[in-house]
């Protein structure tokens, strides 16, 4: 199988998981759309129907390019401010453990994605098979910084075990994220205990959030070229 190949099939399985999550959706709904190549299919999906009439939700975006996206479909954007909570939130995800132990934030969002996934009432995870791993930590984990605090911040992640690395965008300037913080990605540790990591990260000065998503998805909806499975905690 040629590379391309390979990316076409895994995007025809991140198209199909995409698909499945259509199943939860009425009209009414207010919805967190997701950030990343499959919550594009996602939001691509969902606007179709919006712009055709066949459904009417309100939308609450976690990054740029999704709210452009949900715009051009004429998908209504709120802020959370203007409602209670969310009723269902979709979103992909970097990596997928047993008990939906979920690293996110590879495309850099894992702030405003953890806030959405938080305030909705289901949270569900659409992805393609290659996410599954049967322990976290091969892809590096993306840890949000206040800037004053990079240099402490990695001397305690190094203190942990982790290999901190700062994320630049292509051209060598820092990632700046939305809420204007830098971006850690945390390699050379697989993260055995998920749930003691997680608090050891929570407790560190100078971290704003980190991509450890835990007891947040109700399901995670995954895809290869033969089946969709349904993946529970
Ligand atoms: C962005 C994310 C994405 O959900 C995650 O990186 C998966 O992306 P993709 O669907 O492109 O594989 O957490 O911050």
């Amino acid at each position: 199988m040629t590379f391309s190949s390979a990316k076409n099939d895994q995007q025809q399985n991140k198209l199909k998981a995409a698909h499945r999550a259509l199943e939860f959706v009425e009209s009414g709904m207010t919805i967190g759309l997701g950030s990343g190549t499959t919550a594009t299919l996602w939001i691509d999906l969902l606007g179709e129907r919006v712009r055709e009439g066949r459904l009417s939700v309100r939308g609450v975006a976690t990054s740029e390019a999704s709210e452009t996206l949900a715009r051009s479909y004429g998908i209504p954007l709120i802020t959370l401010e203007e409602c209670d909570s969310l009723d269902l939130a979709v979103d992909g995800a970097d990596e997928i453990a047993p008990g939906l132990s979920l690293i996110k934030g590879g495309g850099g969002k894992l702030l405003r994605e953890k806030i959405v996934a938080s305030s909705a009432k289901r949270f569900v995870v659409i992805a393609d098979d290659s996410k599954i791993v049967e322990r976290l930590g091969k892809f590096p984990l993306p840890v949000e910084v206040v800037p004053m605090a990079l240099p402490l911040v990695c001397r305690s992640l190094r203190s942990l075990g982790f290999t901190p690395s700062l994320r630049k965008n292509p051209e060598g300037s820092r990632y700046i994220t939305d809420e204007g913080n830098l971006l850690l990605d945390c390699s050379g540790l697989y993260i055995d205990d998920p749930p003691a990591m997680a608090r050891e990260l929570d407790s560190l000065v100078g971290v704003v959030e980190h991509g450890l998503f835990l007891g947040m998805a109700e399901q995670a909806i995954v895809a290869n070229a033969e089946d969709i499975r349904i993946v529970r905690p």
